[in-house]
């Protein structure tokens, strides 16, 4: 399981299986979905698509080779390909931790609704109503506490280790979810009003395309990959040098992008359904009405057509997308925590509860002033600060990083690498094509 005094992933697929779950959370079933139903379903839907493959993979490709050469936290593999300018290096490993924590604490927020919809079902069951309105309610009050529960979980889970905490978690429970995906879909697909939301999802409507909906799509596809924030970089710096990284980037793109899709298949049909049944879900100009808590209106709501199956399947579908926010989380809390070890020389038990505080206090500070902040939080962080990010950690692969040194290091699980396609297109294309593609994006 170690090479050297590094932790590593015990195998390629506990690999994959942990950067998918890195991957696969709020981003692909509250994210996704909302942002495909605020902007014109299908057309958000198809720019998401070609922002996945044409930006994301390639530039996911980049931050798993940085971090799998550094063979350490993200400041250090980021000096490492860049040690010429170390000062440079060090602050953008520090702007990712920056942003990776803000991340974090708008995430532990929506996170921490999860748990209201999963315990408060079951307390209402058993007559305890006015506990479970409270945990279903919005309120400052309600979003603290469940926040709070959310961090320490997370917290306890990266205070273990990455391969005894995040390897664990992840490798069993994400087919369970596809499962369950697949069951609801299929239900709520059989509903009056369904077909409007699936129309909504699957024909494009060209007069929803806006300069901002490419902005919105971008953004979606690095959050939803986890990408510029270093969290990739350093599930990078714990994977063996015999993964194909290329292909184990892949799978994860398209095992995180099918499960956006199926989200979308699920939400939209079920928003339409719940509006059939008399749930206020757009105003009377269109806009989508309270676009945060949508899901957890929607879902809800299908849960009670359900009967009595509704409670269980409801809380099975919680249960699992806790365990999906939090395989996410730890992803993002590892980044700091890696970096306090190792560059500050911390215990990793002090440096998971002092980091870890932190950003509790900063969530804190999102839940007391959540109209201002929030939406500020989330767009700053994954409309500019993952892009951004990203794009210079492909301009480092691209321009500054030696060719035949990045070469030797992808070489390393894909011997073969000169004989493919991949090697072909990628160097240049991360190199001259992601950061045009960007720049004509932003000002577009
Ligand atoms: N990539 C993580 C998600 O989609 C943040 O939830």
């Amino acid at each position: 399981m170690a090479s050297g005094s590094r932790a590593h992933f015990s195998s390629r697929l506990g690999f994959i299986l942990a950067a998918a779950g890195s991957a696969v959370g709020l981003g692909n079933i509250w994210g996704f979905p909302t942002q495909a139903a605020s902007n014109g379903g299908a057309v958000f839907l198809f720019v998401y698509l070609i922002m996945v493959f044409a930006l994301a993979y390639p530039l996911l490709v980049a931050e798993l080779t940085i971090g799998r050469y550094g063979n350490a936290n993200p400041i250090k593999s980021l000096r490492a390909v860049w040690p010429q300018q170390r000062g440079i290096a060090t602050l953008m490993g520090i702007a990712g931790m920056i942003a990776v924590s803000m991340i974090l604490s708008f995430y532990a927020i929506v996170a921490g609704w999860l748990f209201g919809f999963l315990v408060g079902p079951v307390l209402d069951a058993i007559g305890m109503t006015q506990a479970a309105e409270w945990l279903e309610s919005f309120s400052a009050s309600r979003n603290l506490v469940l926040m709070i529960g959310f961090m320490l979980l997370t917290i306890l889970v990266v205070r273990n280790g990455v391969a005894n905490g995040i390897e664990r978690w992840s490798t069993r429970l994400m087919p369970l979810l596809l499962v369950l995906f697949v069951v609801m879909v299929g239900y709520i697909l059989t509903q009056p009003g369904a077909m409007d939301g699936l129309k909504m999802f699957l024909v494009p409507d060209p007069s929803h395309f806006s300069p901002k909906l490419v902005v919105s799509a971008m953004g979606q596809a690095f959050f939803s990959l986890s990408l510029g924030v270093c969290s990739m970089m350093v599930y990078g710096s714990y994977i063996q040098k015999d993964v194909n990284l290329p292909k184990t980037a892949a799978q994860v793109a398209l095992l995180d992008t099918a499960v956006a899709f199926i989200a979308g298949l699920l939400i939209l049909p079920a928003m339409f359904v719940a509006q059939h049944n008399g749930v206020e879900i757009y105003s009377e100009s269109g806009a989508l009405l309270s676009s945060d808590t949508l899901v957890f209106s929607v879902l809800p709501a299908m849960f009670e057509t359900m009967g009595g199956a509704g409670l269980f399947i409801g809380v099975l579908f919680f249960v699992l997308m806790v365990i999906a926010a939090l395989t996410s989380s730890i992803s993002m809390l590892e980044v700091p925590v890696s970096c306090a070890t190792e560059e500050l020389k911390q215990d990793r038990k002090v440096a998971v509860w002092w980091i870890g505080g932190l950003i509790t206090l900063f969530s804190a500070l999102i839940v007391f002033n959540f109209g201002e902040l929030f939406g500020l939080v989330i767009s700053l962080t994954t409309e500019y600060a993952q892009p951004i990010l990203g794009m210079m950690f492909a301009l480092l692969v691209g321009w500054v990083w030696k060719r035949d040194k990045v070469l030797q290091e992808i070489r390393e699980g894909y011997p073969e690498l000169e004989q493919g396609l991949f090697w072909k297109i990628w160097p240049w294309y991360v190199r001259v094509v992601c950061p045009i593609l960007m720049l004509m994006v932003f000002f577009a």
